[in-house]
Order: C-alpha cells, then structure tokens, then sequence
C-alpha cells in the first residue's frame, strides 16, 4: 500500500502541533468507538439504554460509551477548554480557558437507530478556538470539521479548512490511510434524500422542491430523481461527497417549535464546513448553516445541503 497515513498527512498539513495531537487523539476515539460498534452484538451492548439525552431522545449504550470514549480522548489533551456533546446536558469545562485554547463539538453516535439493524453509523465533530473567555463557537470561528462513517470500512473524513479528505481505517495495523484525497461534490446531481413520511408536515417550498423532483421528466425538471434514505446523516453526507446529491431535513410543522431535528453546533456546523470545503452548499433551505448565530448548545436547526445547483433550487423554492 503506498497510501500516506492520517499521522504523515497531518504532520505535512497541520502546522499547530496542537492542533494536530487533537486530531490523532479524536481519530484513536473514532477507531475506539468503531471497534465497540462492531462489537455491539457480541457484547450485549445493543438495544435502548433506558435513559434520555438533554433532547429527550433516547440513548442507547452506545450512545453513552461513545460519549465517554469521545470526552476522554478529549480531556486527555492538555489545550481542550470546552466540550459539547450531544449527549451532555451543559457545556463541560475541563479547565481555565485561554485564548486559543480548543472548544470541541461533537455527537458521539449519529444514526443509532442504525445500530440494531447493522446500518452505518457514525461520528461527527468540529474544532473551534476560545476566543473572549468562555462562548459558543460560530460556524465561522471553525478551524477543523470531520465524522468517521462506521460503515462496510470504518473512514475518517476531515477538513482543516481546505479541501476535504478521506482516510480508510486498515483492520490489519489499525492505521487510518488517505484513500480519498481532495474530495469534491459534483455542482448538479440527480438525487434526493428526504423523509418523506414526514410529507404532510412540509412547508410549502418543500413540498414543491419534493414534488417537482419526483415528477421527474413530465415535471418542471424535465429529469428522472433518485431518492435515497439512510436515517444516518453521516451516512447521507459521504454518499453526497462520493457520488452528489442533496439532503434535506427541513423545519416543519412537526419539529418547527423545537427548532428542527438536526443539531446546530454538532451535526450542522461540521457538516457545513465540509460541505463549504468541498464545492458544496449548506443552507437553513435559505441562508448558509455557517451563517447562523448559535444560542444554546443543543439549537436545532433547519437543513439543506449538498450539490450547489440542488441547494439553489431548494432557495428559489422558498423565494
Ligand atoms: P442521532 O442518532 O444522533 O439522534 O441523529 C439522527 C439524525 C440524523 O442522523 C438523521 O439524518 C436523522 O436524525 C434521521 O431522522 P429520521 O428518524 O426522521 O429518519
Ligand atoms: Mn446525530
Ligand atoms: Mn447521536
């Protein structure tokens, strides 16, 4: 193999030794949680847990184990101020923050409704600076973005703010290797992931984005859509990354006093640097994710992303 591995191509990129003993520490996390993923069966750790996130969804004991392997990779680096997990409550403080310091985002588990039915699943995390004492980063305060897809190959996907890039975890040396150099979404797609369960909810823009996209050929479009949905944002986002498309999970009349189903600062944030960095768009169906101001720690928010053309398409909708 003359792959390069994840530790040379962050020595060659990353130039904060900080910075970069963060990453080696959250990618030993995400090949950490790969192993317990896999292992879930065999271990008895499938199933729900009984307990409840600050959301009010419920866990599953791998929600909660990978949380736990997530927050101490974390921890065990000297220059990790702040925490936010999707799984925590409150924002946890680990020390003094400092300016230049690092906040961490991350959920721990994405997709876990995936778990029991031995679907891909993933994690996802964003890396930002304390700036004035303590705040919630912005999408624009973002350094690095990236999620492991635990899927047929455990991957690592990453930005450091250019380009994006995809290691695959070698299960011979446990090495994640750069399988997928600079990334790049294609501008226009013909393929579309929604839940559509959720059709009687939708606003109005939704519903005729959705329906002329379905209409295919005989519609406005004038082109045959493909539809796909996996209930695994990671998911969704590394098939937009490999193949184009876009994906939607948008405000409805169901989720509108929550804010959404998707979490800004860990699901949306990330997801929308990477996105951004790899030629494609993320939006709130309107204005860039990256835009938006956050306000608590678990904000949701309304999403859109992936090929820019389908993106444009979802915004003169709503116009
Ligand atoms: P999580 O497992 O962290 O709660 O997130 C699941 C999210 C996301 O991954 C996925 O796109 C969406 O929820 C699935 O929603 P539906 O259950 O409505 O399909
Ligand atoms: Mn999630
Ligand atoms: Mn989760």
């Amino acid at each position: 193999m003359d792959h390069e591995t994840l530790h040379a191509y962050l020595a060659r990129k990353v130039s904060d030794a900080d910075l970069r003993d963060l990453l080696d520490q959250i990618a030993s996390a995400c090949w950490s949680i790969s192993s317990l993923v896999a292992g879930s069966a065999l271990q008895g750790q499938q199933g729900d847990s009984g307990l409840v996130n600050p959301q009010g969804e419920v866990q599953k004991p791998l929600d909660l184990l990978a949380d736990v392997v997530f927050a101490r990779s974390c921890a065990a680096h000297p220059k990790v101020a702040t925490l936010i997990s999707e799984e925590v409550e409150d924002v946890v403080t680990l020390k003094d923050p400092k300016p230049g310091d690092f906040v961490v985002s991350y959920d721990p588990l994405d997709g876990s409704s995936n778990l029991d039915v031995n679907l891909s699943v993933g994690s996802i995390f964003a890396v930002s600076r304390v700036s004035n004492g303590y705040q919630l980063p912005t999408g624009r305060d973002l350094i690095c973005a990236g999620y492991a897809i635990y899927g047929p190959s455990t991957m690592l996907v990453l930005t450091v703010g250019e380009g994006v890039n995809g290691f695959s975890l070698d299960p011979e040396t446990d090495t994640f290797f750069l399988t997928h150099p600079e990334m790049m979404v294609p501008e226009d797609t013909a393929e579309f992931a929604i839940n559509i369960s959720r059709q009687r909810y939708w606003d109005a823009a939704i519903l005729k984005y959705v329906t002329d996209c379905i209409d295919g050929p005989i519609g406005p479009r004038g082109k045959e859509f493909n539809m796909r949905w996996t209930a695994s944002m990671v998911a969704e986002v590394h098939r937009i990354l490999v193949r184009g498309g876009v994906f939607l999970y948008p405000v409805d009349a169901n989720n509108r006093a929550q804010g959404g189903k998707l979490r800004l600062l860990y699901e949306a944030y990330p997801m929308a640097l990477i996105m951004e960095a790899a030629g494609a768009a993320a939006t709130d169906g309107r204005a860039p994710l990256l835009d938006i101001h956050p306000v608590g720690p678990h904000q949701r928010t309304s999403v859109v992303l992936g090929s820019r053309a389908e993106v444009v398409q979802v915004a003169a909708a709503y116009d």
